[in-house]
């Protein structure tokens, strides 16, 4: 590829991974999967390497995706809210290992695994002891502040208790949707004419910045903590940072694990790749993270994600069925959308009866034909 070819690529890569971005963080309703849309990530990644000129300020390979919705007030975040760099393979996750050997070569390093649980981001700020304020990850640089909805959901701890609790510190973690939660709401709107939501990350994300937070308490939504943030830690470990904030009272999954080499880390892989499909909520792969806080120091950051942690994500689970028939569903805004009515098919958790078909263009390079039967 030569310099004009890369040029114009780059450009076309860069509108499609925007449009997919808005798609998903904004209308909550992706069009392609997470897997297709780090391809597109990692083509424009190539190209940026081998011509680092064509790299904007703004290229999605920079910054991470924006989630702000306009309407909520929004919070500058004290620490910027970063993202993961994803891998799909063990020769990906090797390579980050071998990184990580590069930079330091005078300690063994300890890795803890934990599940990547699938739905929104939230960072939770807590002085003495007591909840101040909840904000999503907007663009990471600010985010909209979520605090009154953060509050309806029974998990979260309002006041915490127990030993050692710094004066002032930040959580994050993960707001999602159980299985059973989302199949509710989804029976709930398809039966007022309302368009379901797409997968249950879909439905955490549209409910925590909805305006109404009665509505909110309804919905069912848990939360996992999984990232401590402050000055004056009682610790120096991420695994200890995960035991004290179980302590504290924040609802920490109980599945994350200490690994001394990457083999422990490839059997914790191994063993959660199936295991996961019996899980009452959604994950979509396991976070490797470098367990002491000054090795994390020394790997540092780059402009989008830290150099300590690296998320290796599961293929999607796909399954074959046959579509029935689809409706036309005109919504609020009166924009139709086509929907396929599908023989009901157990997937990834759910039982799904209905998918979105998106639009026009979308059946037409799909060749969607009654009775067909393809992979969902
Ligand atoms: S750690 C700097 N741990 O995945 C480290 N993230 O693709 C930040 N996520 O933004 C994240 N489960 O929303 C971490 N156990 C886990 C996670 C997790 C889900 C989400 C989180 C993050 C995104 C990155």
């Amino acid at each position: 590829m030569n310099f004009q070819q890369a040029q114009i690529r780059a450009a076309y890569l860069r509108a499609e991974i925007q449009s997919h971005n808005i798609h998903y963080y904004v209308d909550n309703n992706p069009i392609i999967t997470d897997f297709e849309f780090d391809l597109l990530m990692q083509e424009l990644e190539g190209i940026e390497k081998k011509f680092p000129e064509l790299t904007t300020l703004d290229s999605p390979t920079v910054k991470v995706g924006n989630d702000l919705s306009g309407e909520l007030s929004q919070v500058v975040h004290k620490y910027p809210m970063m993202s993961l760099s994803n891998t799909y393979s063990t020769d990906e996750l090797n390579d980050f290992f071998q990184r990580v050997n590069k930079n330091i070569v005078d300690e063994q390093v300890e890795y803890v695994c934990e599940l990547k649980f699938d739905g929104t981001a939230i960072g939770l700020t807590y002085l003495e002891g007591v909840l101040q304020r909840a904000v999503t990850r907007g663009d990471g640089e600010s985010g909209d502040d979520v605090t009154a909805n953060v509050q309806t959901i029974q998990t979260i701890p309002i006041r915490l208790s127990g030993d050692n609790i710094p004066k002032q510190f930040e959580i994050r973690g993960e707001i999602f949707m159980p299985y059973h939660a989302f199949e509710r709401l989804n029976n709930e709107r398809e039966a007022i004419g309302e368009q379901p939501f797409a997968n249950p990350r879909n439905g955490a994300a549209g409910s925590i910045k909805l305006l109404d937070s009665t509505e909110v308490a309804r919905r069912g939504l848990d939360s996992f903590f999984y990232h401590l943030l402050g000055h004056d830690l009682p610790f120096d470990t991420h695994y200890q940072s995960l035991v004290h904030a179980k302590r504290w009272g924040f609802p920490v999954s109980e599945f994350y694990k200490k690994c001394r080499t990457p083999e422990e880390v490839f059997a914790y892989i191994k063993y959660w790749e199936d295991a996961r499909k019996s899980l009452p909520y959604a994950t979509d792969g396991v976070v490797i993270k470098v367990n002491s806080f000054s090795l994390q120091q020394r790997l540092g950051i780059t402009s989008k994600s830290p150099r300590w942690a690296v998320a290796y994500k599961f293929k999607a689970e796909q399954a074959v069925t046959t579509l029935f028939s689809v409706d036309f569903q005109v919504g609020r805004t009166g924009a139709i959308t086509p929907v396929a009515n599908l023989e009901p098919i157990l997937l990834a958790g759910t039982m799904v009866k209905r998918a979105s078909l998106h639009n026009a263009d979308q059946m037409e390079l799909l060749d969607i034909r009654l009775n067909d039967t393809k992979k969902e």
